[in-house]
């Protein structure tokens, strides 16, 4: 199984978000139902749009790469350098079911790291959800730490901030 790494390009978006409408579906029905309203899911999901995907990718300070498998999008990560700040946020993670558990996520977030390091940014960070343990095992095998406890945030469900530095500053 041949895993490639590839910014997202105009193209991909169609297939890019049909991917990501589906892993978000498969998560929230098989992890994340009983904990994250409804209401929020389908907010998340209608951010799935040619025009908001087209925006992300021309977005200076942004980044957005897809997973190829076998030739096929099995995935993506997006996130921003927040300006010359040298702190880099992904903002979204996730795998099409059909392709969990290949090392995909990791090689996701692997290629994000090391673009993130390229740009010179000494930490990156992210919000993730207590119930996510696919995702925080992930993070946690990647070196991040949970950095805070978010009680009661976006839609009154409590998050964890996840970091990781890639040097000491200071
Ligand atoms: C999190 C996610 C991206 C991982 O993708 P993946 O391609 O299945 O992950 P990988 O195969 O690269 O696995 C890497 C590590 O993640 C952890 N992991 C992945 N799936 C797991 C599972 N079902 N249970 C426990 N740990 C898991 C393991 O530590 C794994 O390493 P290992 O295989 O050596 O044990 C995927 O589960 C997903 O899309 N989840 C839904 C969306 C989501 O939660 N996004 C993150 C939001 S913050």
């Amino acid at each position: 199984m041949g895993i490639e790494i590839r910014a997202m390009e105009e193209q991909d978006i169609p297939e890019t978000i049909r991917v990501m409408k589906e892993a978000w579906v498969h998560s929230y029905e098989s992890i994340e139902e009983r904990y994250y309203p409804r209401e929020a899911h389908d907010f998340d999901m209608s951010l799935n749009t040619v025009e908001r995907y087209t925006g992300s990718m021309e977005y200076e300070y942004g980044f957005f790469f897809i997973a190829e498998v076998d030739g096929k999008i099995a995935g993506s990560i997006r996130g921003e350098i927040i300006g010359k700040s040298g702190f880099g946020m992904i903002r979204n993670i996730a795998v099409h079911p059909n392709y969990l558990r290949k090392g995909t996520g990791r090689a996701l977030m692997e290629h994000a790291v090391d673009y993130l390091k390229a740009e010179g940014c000494h930490k990156v960070s992210l919000n993730t959800m207590p119930v996510l343990l696919p995702a925080i095992n992930l993070y946690l095998k990647m070196g991040f730490v949970p950095e805070a406890y978010l009680a009661k945030q976006w839609w009154g469900v409590d998050f964890i901030y996840m970091s990781l530095w890639f040097d000491k500053i200071g």
